[in-house]
């Protein structure tokens, strides 16, 4: 199957957007219904200015679909819909209108490896009707040394994490020395009489990619959404519908176990990752024949001359997400999640390769590069580090070419928030309420303009640390002003990647980066605590005048060409060259 491919001025549209992901539930309530203490759709209609002026060019909306909403939506029950709690269809619609008005795009959440237990599809399939039998991952299981049934396979659910706690309150027996067991990917289900398979919890069950019914009817949402307006899909947990399973004619299930992975340290890592992930997820057999079936909906006559685009979430190896990229790189990539995951102080020669890196093989398959310092599943980036090392990490982010994604809240510098009451605990398997607070939108407003419900009906509670986005509005030193600098100066931004040495005045790399955007920028980031000196940018590049900085307000007026630079601790900066 051929994709089309990136063609010059193709595509113009993301090559340097700034995508903003709203989690729907904790984003905005709109004033017009009764206060239910959760977002709505038409309360993001409401901040769609506050976006624009933030020079957001596209939102990605996490799942709005029904759902029990056991892991936050993520369990959808129906793929087509918009759950109740955020309004309906004609909200829905008012929405799109809303963004394409203003020349903003939407991206929607596709959740295409599992549903939630209650979804229809799922009811049918357990009982064994409606031709659904093998939409999901049933197995008989096996005999254990002990003479009892246990699963197929070794292979674990992602939220394995709270086995840690279960083990040290003692909820959790395990002889010492041993390690904390994941939990398993399997449940039993007592209608089926077969064991079911769940990556994530077991009310998640796994759709089964290997039947042809299923990749349709997941075609077939994506084509549902397209009809309604959308520009493309995030897609949810990907690696894990390519699995490495079979089928004997007389339906018995095979699927390899997982080897141990030696990397694994017990009672900090995720029981989850004492595997590797070879057979239960990032099979390339079955995955990359999947990716090209989805990626070829938006290529259809139907949708084919739209400025459409996906992003593939996919925790993998490098090579792997190499081919996801070269797939079809005018319409689709994986989520660069270099920012996210590494820490701020890793060697910055190893840093740097892999920036480099990362920048020259996304150029070479015609691909857009991207940037994802945090989401909804990770703390967030200023509670990670320090806000200074969150704007730090934010210019020298936002300024490398490609789409930049911003989780909401991380412009307005908001931090974890991790005194929640235990009644109010949302996420207890995969622990994340903290990152996931509602928006301080008006600090005079009942709940910081959120939602005019009671406190104690909120779905999580505000955060009282917060500074909430009318009083950063109006403070040129904010936050929020810093981060609506630095949309600017990304879309200013077109010339590519440089990959440039640097060297700081002593003659060693002190721990500085540095990349350049054509001729005209260099970025340049200082990982340490110490301020470092640079004479000169590199030996093919002279000093410039500084534009942008993650600590000073640069005073137009006063900049100029300067013959050395001293990068504060933790500082990033753009220099302007004159050509
Ligand atoms: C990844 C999503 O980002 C996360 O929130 C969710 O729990 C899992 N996939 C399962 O869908």
């Amino acid at each position: 199957m051929e994709h089309n491919k990136r063609l010059d001025g193709a595509n113009d549209f993301w090559d340097q957007a700034v995508v903003y992901q709203v989690y729907p539930r904790t984003f905005n309530e709109d004033g017009e219904r009764e206060q239910t203490g959760q977002g709505s759709l038409r309360g993001i209609l409401e901040r769609l200015d506050y976006l624009q002026s933030l020079g957001i060019d596209a939102l990605w909306i996490s799942p709005f679909y029904p759902s029990p909403r056991l892991d936050g939506g993520y369990d959808v029950s129906d793929m087509e819909n918009v759950d109740d709690i955020y309004g309906g269809l004609d909200d829905f619609e008012a929405l799109v209108d809303g963004l394409h008005e203003r020349n903003m795009k939407l991206m929607v959440d596709l959740v295409p490896n599992h549903t939630s237990n209650t979804h229809p599809w799922f009811q049918a399939s357990r009982e064994d009707r409606d031709g659904k039998s093998e939409w999901y991952t049933w197995a008989d299981g096996i005999t254990d040394e002990f003479g009892q049934t246990a699963p197929p396979n070794n292979w674990g659910s992602v939220f394995s994490l709270p086995q840690l706690k279960r083990r040290e309150s003692g909820e959790l027996i395990v002889a010492e020395g041993e390690l904390t067991p994941p939990i398993s990917g399997w449940t039993w289900d007592e209608t089926r009489e077969k064991y079911y398979l769940h990556s994530f919890t077991d009310f998640q069950p796994d759709l089964n990619w290997h039947n042809s019914e299923v990749r349709d009817a997941i075609k077939s949402v994506m084509r549902t959404w397209l009809d309604r307006g959308v520009d493309g899909f995030r897609v949810d947990a990907v690696p894990y519908i390519g699995k490495n399973i079979s089928y004997d004619d007389d339906g018995t299930f095979h699927g390899p176990d997982e080897e141990y992975n030696t990397a694994y340290v017990d009672g900090i890592d995720n029981p989850y990752d004492q595997l590797v992930r070879h057979n239960s997820s990032g099979y390339p057999g079955a995955l990359n024949p999947y990716l090209h079936e989805m990626i070829s909906v938006l290529e259809e006559s139907t949708y084919g001359n739209r400025d459409t685009r996906i992003i593939f979430e996919a925790y993998m190896p490098e090579h792997e997400l190499k081919y996801i990229d070269e797939v079809a790189p005018g319409r689709a990539a994986s989520f660069n999640f270099t920012p996210i995951q590494a820490d701020w102080h890793m060697p910055t020669p190893v840093r740097k390769q892999i920036l480099d890196k990362y920048h020259a093989r996304v150029a070479s398959a015609g691909n857009i590069s991207n940037s994802v310092m945090g989401n909804h599943d990770k703390s967030r980036v200023a509670s990670r580090y320090s806000d200074q090392i969150a704007k730090s990490l934010a210019l020298f982010s936002l300024m490398q070419p490609g789409m930049m994604f911003i989780y909401n809240g991380e412009e307005l510098g908001r931090h974890d928030f991790d005194r929640i009451p235990p009644e109010m605990i949302r996420d207890p398997n995969g622990l994340r309420d903290p990152e996931r607070t509602p928006m301080p939108w008006n600090s005079l407003e009942k709940n910081t303009g959120f939602s005019g419900a009671d406190a104690k009906d909120l779905y999580l509670p505000m955060n009282p640390d917060d500074t909430a986005a009318d009083i950063q509005s109006t403070d040129n030193e904010s936050f929020l002003s810093y981060y609506r600098r630095l949309t600017a100066w990304k879309h200013r931004m077109t010339e590519p990647y440089v990959a440039l040495d640097i060297e700081t005045a002593d003659g060693k790399n002190n721990g500085v980066i540095a990349y350049g955007r054509g001729e005209t920028y260099t970025v340049i980031t200082n990982f340490t605590d110490e301020p470092q000196t640079l004479e000169a940018i590199s030996p093919v590049r002279k000093m410039g005048k500084i534009v942008l900085s993650s600590i000073m307000q640069i005073d137009s007026s006063i900049t100029q060409a300067i013959d050395t630079i001293t990068l504060q601790p933790n500082e990033s900066i753009v220099v302007e060259h004159e050509n």
